[in-house]
């Protein structure tokens, strides 16, 4: 029987990037988002099953799985890959934002695999990848809202890599720095110049290259996919690398913000 991939998120960006690979090595794809039509596109060109769904809302997100299962059976692959980024300073952002990145980057990530992980364990195979971000590896300036958000999915799949894994079940967590998709576009119009003077001059990896790293992790069993060689260093050496990069990030900060006289003595310390 054909391996069936289910992709939340799969109508845009990285998830349809991933499912147009699967679906070319002959797996069943079934693909999940909201907007219908760009998700009824998606699932044409590729031949796809799929459900227009928010997945912050776990009783629709489930329903919709059970039926996506039904159509392509059993699920041997979640990409757990729909997602928000809205970034902004701690201090400027609207209270409703912390909640939705959390709602639908944490909650909808785990809401997919609630759902699928039962079956898998019952059965003693699959694989399970949800997509965190370099913001889920360092506290990023500009990133309050999105970063606690990708930094509770890799927690996440930290615990599962150690539960599931006996199981038979492949947990994986995928740390992609900025990728040149539509998500992208829309974060950049919210970035602070601060964020942007950290992150600005490093050039967006492309959405199948991505998707290249992901199928790569999943055929490999890696819990940790890094599409980069930064994200590779951030995600093994976080703990050493943080104060350089901070030093760093903090000096480019500065260049946009020069900040109050409190603040550089505090930084002094
Ligand atoms: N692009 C980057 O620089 C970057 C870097 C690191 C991590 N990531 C992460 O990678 C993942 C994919 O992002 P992308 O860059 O490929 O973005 P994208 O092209 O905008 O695709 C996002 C996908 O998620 C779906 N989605 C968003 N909110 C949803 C919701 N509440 N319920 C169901 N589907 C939802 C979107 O469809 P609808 O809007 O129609 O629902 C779309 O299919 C995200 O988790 C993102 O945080 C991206």
């Amino acid at each position: 029987m054909r391996m069936h991939a289910i992709i939340t998120g799969g109508s845009s960006g990285i998830g349809l990037a991933t499912a147009r690979l699967l679906s070319a090595r002959g797996a069943t794809v079934s693909l999940l988002a909201r907007g219908a039509a760009r998700l009824e596109a998606a699932a044409q060109e590729i031949g796809a099953h799929s459900r227009a769904v928010d997945v912050s809302d776990e009783a629709a997100l489930t329903t919709a799985l059970q039926e996506l299962e039904g159509l392509g059976g059993p699920c041997d692959v979640l990409i757990s890959c729909a997602g928000l980024a809205r970034p902004g300073r701690f201090l400027e952002l609207e209270p409703a934002v912390f909640r939705e990145m959390i709602e639908v980057d944490y909650f909808g990530t785990l809401y997919a695999i609630r759902a699928v992980a039962p079956g898998m364990v019952e059965r003693g195979r699959g694989s399970i990848v949800a997509v965190s971000s370099a913001a889920g590896l360092l506290g990023i300036y500009g990133y309050s809202a999105y970063g606690p958000a990708k930094f509770a999915v890799r927690g996440l799949m930290e615990s599962l890599r150690a539960e599931l894994t006996p199981h038979g079940v492949h947990v994986g967590v995928v740390f992609p720095p900025d990728v040149d998709t539509p998500q992208l576009a829309d974060e950049n119009r919210f970035k602070p110049a601060e964020t942007f003077a950290i992150s600005g001059t490093i050039k967006p990896l492309s959405p199948e290259a991505v998707a290249a790293s992901i199928v790569l992790g999943i055929d490999k069993r890696r819990f940790l996919i890094c599409p980069d060689t930064g994200t590779k260093l951030l995600a093994r050496l976080g703990g050493v690398l943080a104060p350089v990069l901070n030093w760093s990030f903090d000096r480019k900060v500065r260049s946009v913000t020069p900040g109050s006289a409190g603040a550089r003595r505090a930084d002094r310390r």
